[in-house]
């Protein structure tokens, strides 16, 4: 990992790292401890792995964000998005790969820590 390589800033939790291109962005996200779900082992099956790609110029972390800072979509992905369906923005992170800086959302589905209602005693 050199200080050239893209810079990686998942949201909420602001966790941040260099990766090199070509680095998964869920191999990104496991090495820095985020948060994302993943049941079918990184084969764009299950879906759980879901992130949203933020767009525009975010200052505070010094990043230019588009979908253009990833890799294009895989085959896997837009088999698993003309099965399922992704709404726009959204990538599989198993398989969207790090091209340039990029600031990453995880939404709360793809969480496996998401906050569970605890039923009452
Ligand atoms: S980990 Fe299952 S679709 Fe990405």
């Amino acid at each position: 990992m050199s200080t050239g390589d893209p810079l990686v800033v998942f949201t909420p939790s602001g966790k941040r790292g260099r990766f090199a291109v070509g680095t998964p962005l869920l191999t990104a996200a496991r090495s820095l401890g985020v948060d994302i779900d993943s049941v079918c082992g990184g084969r764009a099956m299950c879906g759980r792995c879901q992130v949203l790609v933020a767009e525009g110029e975010f200052a505070k972390h010094g990043v230019q964000s588009s979908a253009a800072s990833l890799s294009g979509v895989s085959e896997a992905e837009r088999k698993y998005g003309a099965r399922v369906g992704l709404s726009a923005g959204r990538r599989l992170s198993c398989q969207a790969r790090v091209e340039a800086d990029v600031v990453v959302d995880v939404p709360p589905s793809s969480q496996v820590h998401r906050q569970v209602v605890r039923k009452a005693a």
